[in-house]
């Protein structure tokens, strides 16, 4: 790991749970715990508990849960490391600079030199904005009806019609030709070498944010007509334009499930302003398979709202596949009263986008309603190859229970016959092999299904044993010869149960939250959080004799099954007969246990 246990544990008893939680939400005290409303699920009655003593956070209804770290990691959609980061820095722990080499380290340095070039450009934008000959572009912006709020937020500015102020005031700072150039804010003379202007001039500003809300280039425009309407920053060393989008860095902290993604920096901050906080754009370049990832990363959903033109229309058949095959369900809103979302917020107002946003088609029938277009539908002819189009994309959807629901759809949208569409899927179904492909997959899937439920019927053993033995030490103390950390298939659960185990051999106390500490993935700490968040209680020592006696013979048979398969020697053989013998008559009894432990 990049920080040493010890640090991480010193951040972690410097950043009270309830403390940093209460700064995120609403929490009230009740009892031992605190409570307020999920920030991670939308619910009415709060069902979001946070321990003092256990230091940890749980969701009754969504199941979300962790420590400390994972909470910020959750809430700020941050890794493992930024979460240390953001809490050494609200507790006043310095952090030991990483271990570099020199190399590295010259480049960590020079980047953060282009980093600051950049924030302070945008920093001298938006104070030009302010002053006397900047008051030609805050008439722009007020003409756009964008409120002050807003321009803070999105960080507006404007750069002056001298073309080298930035230029010399940079210089003046200390910065370089190079350090200015590779940040992006200049340009070089094509006719004099070695001489270099503003990039920028007479310009509304738009500063583009990374996620981590860092300015790494810029987009400028024209106050009124005039070309090029938007000039932008070139790629640099900090800004490349596929992994980037504008406004990701608010919108990723949207309570929504979903974002907006639109074509301009003026449609982003018309939707923020109307409180849709969950817009984006692309940087002025055609969207790419890295901008599908980037999304996905923060939301399962994605609504396409591009530009109601020609050219907004095929960006967005471009999109579709793109955006699927990040794995996001993808919709479009269709805007027929309107340029651009910026335009239809202005003429009709956010309520009537929030309906749109409703009535936002699955990217299939958008699809379907775009091929329609190709074709006159009142001529038999056209309408059949139009019906033969139709069979085939419908063909290539995988499920077949979304095959039939669109297959209803479109009868019903485009008028179409019943028999007629379903000869055309029977005829081309056939000749593709998807009917009988498609009875394959069934068993496949069948066969699939029995051994993952298998697998999660170990991995819950694996869990509940951890569960048993991190509450009664006693019985630790019964079984720790019997069950082994070896024994379990899931890796984290086995990493979970060898610290657990070395713990009680140092005969420490376990407290989740150190456990958890030593783990950097938010789904590991869910795990481990619902192998602590689910107390088993003694209520009748039976129960939990027999559910210990369950869970030892599921972890342990599935072990010697799986140990079968690799064994091959006779001795090995022999001792697994032997093993697996004694596990059918092997009974732990808890008669013995002191109830109160
Ligand atoms: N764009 C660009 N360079 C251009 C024109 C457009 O990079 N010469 C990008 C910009 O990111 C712009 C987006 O494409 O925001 C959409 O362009 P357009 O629809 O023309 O602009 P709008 O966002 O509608 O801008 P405005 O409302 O200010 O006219
Ligand atoms: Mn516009």
């Amino acid at each position: 790991m990049y920080y040493p246990d010890e640090i991480i544990e010193e951040v972690r008893l410097n950043s009270d749970v309830v403390d940093i939680i209460g700064s995120y939400v609403h929490i009230t005290r009740k009892g031992g715990s605190h409570f307020g409303l999920c920030p991670f699920h939308h619910e009415k009655t709060p069902s979001f508990s946070v321990s003092k003593d256990k230091q940890m956070y749980y969701c009754f209804g969504c199941g979300a849960g962790g420590n400390v770290f994972s909470f910020v990691m959750a809430y700020e959609n941050y890794t493992f490391v930024e979460a240390v980061k953001y809490l050494a820095d609200k507790a006043h722990i310095d952090l030991p600079e990483p271990e570099v080499s020199a190399q590295v380290r010259a480049a960590m340095n020079y980047k953060s030199r282009l980093y600051e070039v950049n924030k302070l450009a945008a920093r001298y934008f938006y104070m030009m904005l302010r002053k006397e000959y900047g008051q030609v572009a805050l008439r722009y912006i007020e003409g756009r009806e964008i409120s002050s709020d807003i321009m803070k937020q999105f960080g507006l500015g404007y750069s002056t019609q001298f073309r080298d102020d930035l230029y010399k005031h940079l210089k003046a700072k200390g910065y370089s030709d190079k350090e200015l150039f590779d940040g992006g804010v200049l340009l070089e003379d094509k006719r004099k070498q070695g001489t270099y202007y503003d990039r920028f001039f007479n310009r509304l500003m738009f500063p583009i944010f990374d996620v981590h809300s860092r300015v790494i280039a810029f987009g400028g425009r024209v106050l009124g007509d005039g070309q090029p309407k938007y000039l932008n920053s070139p790629e640099t060393q900090l800004f490349n334009k596929s992994r980037n989008l504008y406004g990701l860095n608010i919108a990723r902290k949207s309570r929504e499930k979903f974002m907006i993604l639109v074509e301009g920096y003026m449609d982003v901050i018309a939707l923020h302003q109307a409180g849709f906080d969950n817009s984006i754009a692309s940087l002025g370049t055609a969207f790419t398979g890295g901008h599908g990832h980037l999304i996905k990363r923060y939301v399962d959903e994605i609504i396409i709202s591009f530009d109601s033109d020609s050219a907004g229309v095929n960006a967005s058949l471009r999109a579709i596949p793109i955006l699927k095959s990040a794995g996001l369900i993808v919709r479009v809103l269709v805007m027929n009263d309107a340029k651009d979302p910026d335009d239809l917020i202005k003429l009709k107002g956010r309520d009537s986008y929030e309906q749109l946003i409703k009535q936002a088609m699955p990217s299939f029938m958008f699809e379907v309603l775009q091929l329609s277009k190709r074709y006159d539908l009142k001529d038999p002819e056209y309408k059949t190859r139009f019906s033969e189009e139709v069979a085939k994309k419908l063909l290539a959807i995988e499920g077949k229970l979304e095959r039939d629901n669109y297959t209803e759809a479109i009868i019903k949208d485009f008028n179409m016959s019943r028999e007629g569409l379903m000869e055309l899927l029977g005829k081309y179904g056939k000749n593709i092999g998807i009917v009988q492909k498609k009875h394959i997959n069934a068993d496949l899937n069948r066969e699939e299904k029995r051994l993952k439920q298998r697998e999660d019927a170990v991995t819950i053993a694996q869990k509940e044993f951890l569960a048993i033995i991190v509450s009664h030490k006693q019985i630790f103390n019964k079984v720790n010869k019997i069950i082994t950390p070896d024994y379990f298939n899931h890796e984290t659960l086995q990493k979970v149960g060898l610290i657990i185990y070395d713990m009680y051999k140092k005969d420490l106390e376990i407290e989740p939250t150190v456990v958890m500490s030593k783990f950097t993935q938010i789904d590991d700490q869910k795990l481990i959080a619902g192998i602590f968040g689910e107390e088993i209680k003694i209520e009748n020592q039976l129960q939990l004799e027999k559910l210990l006696n369950d869970t030892i013979r599921s972890i342990k048979s599935n072990y010697l099954e799986a140990r079968q398969k690799t064994v091959t020697d006779p001795i090995g053989l022999m001792e697994l007969i032997k093993e697996k013998k004694e596990l059918l008559h092997l009974y732990v009894s808890l008669e013995d246990i002191d109830r109160r432990d």
